[in-house]
């Protein structure tokens, strides 16, 4: 069964779209007529060398207040915003008495405090048109806690509570906001930070190791009028069906 969106119209602006699962969703979303916006702190040129329907733009999520200035300027470009998709992240590999102060608060406001500043610009804009979803992501390392990972599997257990706040207070009007656990990807998030080991144990004994295409579709589902019942949901992939080989 072969599913098509038509996303004609539509704006989605994609936080970290540069590379991994957020590069993966705008091409998706640009090869379903939308526009997508891909704003990364290492922006990506090449999602636009063949489309037009790809803006490229670099953002550092970190910086509440610039996170803030771009979405209102998208804003006022574009008309409005239908989905923000907030995919940035870092994840430093530290045992907590060697992270500096500073390191632990750059995550915080990079993984959990720009949903905050960006929720502040979009929950007035989305639930005065009616309209509009918010998705960022989880990890199961929010409730396993991972050695070296503290800081982010911190944030990546609050963003659950964030996002069903948001749900809570945009429900009245339409608006929508989900949170998704991909389950490990083969991204650079998780090449870069595991060691050889620990890879070797997340293929094997973790529940497998998926790939972009296997959740881009899931992100397609929660920022489209597919999902347009489902609000406040943590979508958690914690075991890895590989469609092509199943
Ligand atoms: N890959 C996995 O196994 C996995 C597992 C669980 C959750 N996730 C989550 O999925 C999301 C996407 O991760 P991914 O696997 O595609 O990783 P990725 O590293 O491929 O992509 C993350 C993107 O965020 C960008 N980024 C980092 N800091 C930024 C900043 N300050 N401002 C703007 N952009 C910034 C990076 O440049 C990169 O393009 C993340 O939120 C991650 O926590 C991934």
């Amino acid at each position: 069964m072969k599913v098509q969106y038509d996303f004609r119209d539509r704006v989605v602006v994609v936080a970290g779209g540069g590379h991994g699962i957020g590069a993966g969703l705008c091409q998706e979303v640009a090869q379903a007529g939308g526009r997508a916006i891909s704003a990364d702190i290492a922006p990506n040129p090449t999602l636009a060398a063949h489309t037009d329907r790809i803006q490229v733009e670099r953002l550092d999520v970190g910086d509440g207040p610039g996170l803030q200035d771009f979405l209102q300027r998208i804003i006022a470009e574009h008309g409005h915003i239908d989905s923000f998709v907030q995919a940035a992240a870092m994840q430093p590999r530290l045992l907590i008495q060697e992270m500096s102060a500073e390191t632990w608060l750059r995550v915080m406001d990079v993984n959990l405090n720009s949903l905050f500043y960006a929720a502040q610009v979009l929950i007035p804009h989305m639930t005065e048109r009616r309209y509009g979803s918010i998705v960022t992501f989880s990890s199961g390392l929010a409730t396993t806690g991972w050695a070296k990972a503290s800081a982010y599997a911190t944030t990546k257990a609050a963003l659950v509570a964030l996002i069903k706040s948001i749900a809570k207070e945009t429900l009245p009007f339409g608006v929508r906001a989900n949170i998704i656990a991909p389950g490990i990807t083969d991204t650079d998030l998780f090449t870069g930070p595991n060691s050889e080991d620990e890879q070797e144990f997340f293929r094997v004994r973790g529940g497998g190791v998926g790939t972009v295409d296997e959740v881009v579709p899931l992100l397609m589902f929660l920022i489209s009028d597919a999902s347009q019942s489902l609000t406040g949901a943590l979508l958690s992939r914690d075991l890895i069906i590989h469609p092509q080989q199943a």
